[in-house]
């Protein structure tokens, strides 16, 4: 067969798609934990959507969105991020907040892939709708943090700057414009054209990294309800022992925010792909679509990226492997009474030598194994060095004590 998953996308199967199970376990753990609950959103959307709401002149929205024309000549784009869809199911919905959700699922950009930047990919995320003050931010900032930390992403930080808001932003913008305009003939070939339309997209290009150290930052020209704002965040990630630091040259790459934004980095991924997460304020995104205003904080975390860098081992999902003596049959016979009593059972249906479904139930990492004799109406439990003959229906109670 010459089929092949598509450019920038994958199969994922076991056993990493064990660890996918496990972290993504872990995130519906925490975000119970902190009261998000579940929201669940169309993976397509009216393009216009994330025009409006992601920005014109995104990179996302100028060259990475999927976007295609239905039968009914409507423009439709596959969802590049959540954080529009769910802003816009929010304000769709009527309610009123404090509103909180969470998601989980595929994202889509056309992007040139590597590892850890795929065209498809998996995000988790939370946004926290009809919320101004800085505690939302700091809760939010904190449960991307404990997460992250529970499914061991080596090395990680949390970097946060702010980026102001309509009254403070646009008067540094054009400071950091006139800086900009001074080191014209240092500037890479992408920047250039930017310097004019988007001077803070500058800011973030790692090329001209370099020769931008001493760029004005927008935190020396908040204004005093922003310089507040972040002064209480970082206070309050402090009293949450939350470890940060700050970089003034964070910008994100998404044209929403206001206020506070931040990036978790797994240090141990290239240094192009290691932000495992990202998020922000984004006072003006419900307008921005139509919407009453509805201030919010949210973040959004790439598992791809999260599985790359995890030192985590898959949990073995599998209690018991039946080896049997006599045949497939007794031994699905003996499954099925184990699999009602709630164990996790896999076997050989093949009827494979006893020695091959040893092996199959070593190379499984089987928690115990239950041979089914020839003859006699017993089966032999094994876990470890420990060794027990007894009737089918004792093995789960046996096996709770030891597993
Ligand atoms: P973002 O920074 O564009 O933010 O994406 C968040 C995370 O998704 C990134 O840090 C990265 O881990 C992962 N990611 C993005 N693109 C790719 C890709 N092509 N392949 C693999 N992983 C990728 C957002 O999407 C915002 N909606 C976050 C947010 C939520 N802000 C407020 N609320």
């Amino acid at each position: 067969m010459s089929f092949r998953p598509p450019k920038g996308t994958d199969d994922i199967g076991a056993p990493e798609s064990n660890l996918w199970r496990d972290v993504l376990g872990e995130w519906e753990r925490w975000a119970d934990l902190f009261g998000y609950p579940l929201v669940m959103t169309p993976i397509f959307e009216a393009t216009d959507l994330f025009e409006r709401g992601v920005g014109t002149d995104t990179e996302v929205v100028t060259k990475q969105m999927y976007t295609f024309t239905d039968k009914g000549g409507r423009s439709l784009t596959l969802r590049p991020e959540g954080t529009a869809g769910v802003v816009r199911a929010f304000l769709d919905s009527g309610a009123k907040g404090p509103w909180k959700g969470s998601y989980s699922g595929p994202m889509f950009r056309h992007e040139r892939p590597q590892a850890g930047r795929r065209r498809q990919f998996w995000q988790v995320g939370v946004e926290y709708l009809d919320v101004e003050g800085p505690a939302a931010d700091a809760e939010v900032i904190e449960l991307g943090y404990r997460f992250l930390t529970a499914v061991e992403v080596p090395g990680l930080k949390v970097i946060l700057n702010s980026l102001g808001d309509a009254v403070c932003r646009p008067g540094y913008v054009e400071i950091l414009r006139r800086y900009l305009a001074e080191k014209r003939d240092v500037l890479c070939a992408d920047s250039l054209p930017i310097v004019d339309v988007n001077p803070l997209r500058v800011l973030d290009c790692s090329v001209c990294a370099p020769v931008l150290v001493d760029a004005p930052g927008m935190k020396d020209h908040l204004c005093e309800p922003c310089a507040d704002h972040y002064t209480q965040v970082k206070k309050s990630l402090e009293g949450l022992e939350v470890p940060f630091s700050e970089d003034a040259r964070l910008v994100r790459g998404l044209d929403y925010y206001t206020r506070t934004a931040f990036e978790y980095v797994a240090t141990n991924l290239e240094a192009a792909q290691n932000a495992v997460g990202g998020g922000g304020r984004y006072d003006g995104l419900a307008e921005s679509i139509g919407g009453r205003r509805a201030p919010g904080v949210g973040f959004a975390l790439g598992v791809d990226r999260i599985i790359l860098a995890s030192t985590r081992k898959p949990e073995v999902r599998v209690d018991v492997y039946l080896v049997s003596e006599s045949g497939p049959i007794e031994a699905l016979i003996a499954a099925s009474a184990l699999r009602r009593d709630g164990l996790r059972v896999d076997l050989d249906t093949e009827g494979r030598k006893v020695e091959a479904q040893f092996k199959a139930a070593n190379r499984l990492g089987a928690r115990a194994v239950v041979v089914v004799p020839e003859d006699g109406d017993d089966v032999d439990v094994r876990v470890g060095e420990e060794r027990a003959r007894m009737p089918v229906a004792s093995v789960a109670k046996w096996l709770e004590e030891r597993l």
